[in-house]
């Protein structure tokens, strides 16, 4: 596919460009500023993208980026949420601006593009529940308001997933293509987190589940390369098992 990136000087941008190079994929890289992206990486996979520059709370910009370069798919990683559940950050004005580049882009070339957003844990479900895990870890909330924003839109209009990473390490600063990752696939789950270890201490009145929450969430690490691994394996083909999905990850490998 050809797919417009956005973001790609952030930690799991950068990791996706040639992620997405090594599975095949052209890459249109959406930044604010090129001559860092060229900063990062190394320059004979610098040479083999195109480079836009463009603020992404510019929706139209955005939506010229991916019709005069022929996409089929975005990928948004810019914006970062802010963790305190009183915190704000650009994200959700980021976020709405992306999603609204891609339906109107959709609309006018008559095709929903397939495309990937990154949410958080906090945004799946308790096991077997319809609450979300941010009641009980009340962080990064920014990421709720995202998704329901994707859940309101038509049908057929965008065909979005939200990738839900914990906590995101670096597995290395090495940017070539082919890649080659330390860790191994990442197990995924649709709608919740798969893998989940379950305790007595989940009968704890009122506490049980926030605790039981707590306990799991270190489980959760994965690695960047791991997360941009697993996008652009996804994107080899327009039909994904992820569509309209919250995904949840797990290191199987651990
Ligand atoms: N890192 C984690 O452990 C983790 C875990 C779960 C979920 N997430 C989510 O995953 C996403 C990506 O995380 P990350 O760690 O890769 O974030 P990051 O390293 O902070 O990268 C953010 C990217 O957004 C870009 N950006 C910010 N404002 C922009 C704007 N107005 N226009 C264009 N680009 C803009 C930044 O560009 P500049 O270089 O120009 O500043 C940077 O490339 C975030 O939504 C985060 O909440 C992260």
């Amino acid at each position: 596919m050809k797919v417009l990136l956005i973001g790609a000087t952030g930690n799991m941008g950068v990791r996706l460009v040639p992620a997405l190079l090594t599975h095949g994929h052209s890459v249109v890289a959406y930044v604010r500023s090129s001559d860092k992206l060229e900063s990062l990486l190394p320059a004979a996979v610098y040479r083999r993208i195109i480079v836009f520059q463009g603020d992404a709370t510019d929706s139209t910009k955005i939506k010229g980026a991916i019709l005069d370069n022929n996409c089929d798919a975005v990928v948004n990683t810019a914006g970062l949420a802010a963790l305190p559940p009183w915190g704000k950050s650009d994200l959700p004005l980021i976020f709405r601006s992306v999603v609204n580049a891609i339906r109107d882009a959709s609309t006018e070339r008559k095709k929903p593009l397939r495309s990937w957003f990154m949410g958080g844990m906090g945004v799946l479900y308790y096991p077997r529940s319809k609450t979300m895990l941010s009641k009980y870890i009340p962080i990064y909330l920014e990421h709720r308001q995202n998704l329901q924003l994707l859940k309101s839109l038509p049908p057929d209009t965008v065909d979005w997933s939200m990738l839900c990473p914990a906590t995101m390490v670096p597995e290395s600063s090495n940017f070539d293509v082919p890649t080659r990752n330390l860790h191994g696939e990442l197990v995924a789950g649709a709608e919740t987190l798969p893998a989940w270890q379950d305790s007595w201490v989940k009968h704890i009145p009122l506490m049980g589940r926030p605790i039981l929450s707590a306990m799991n969430a270190g489980r959760y690490t994965t690695t960047l390369e791991q997360n941009a691994e697993f996008i652009a394996k996804d994107l080899e083909s327009h039909a994904s098992q992820w569509m309209g999905m919250t995904v949840g990850v797990f290191d199987g490998s651990k």
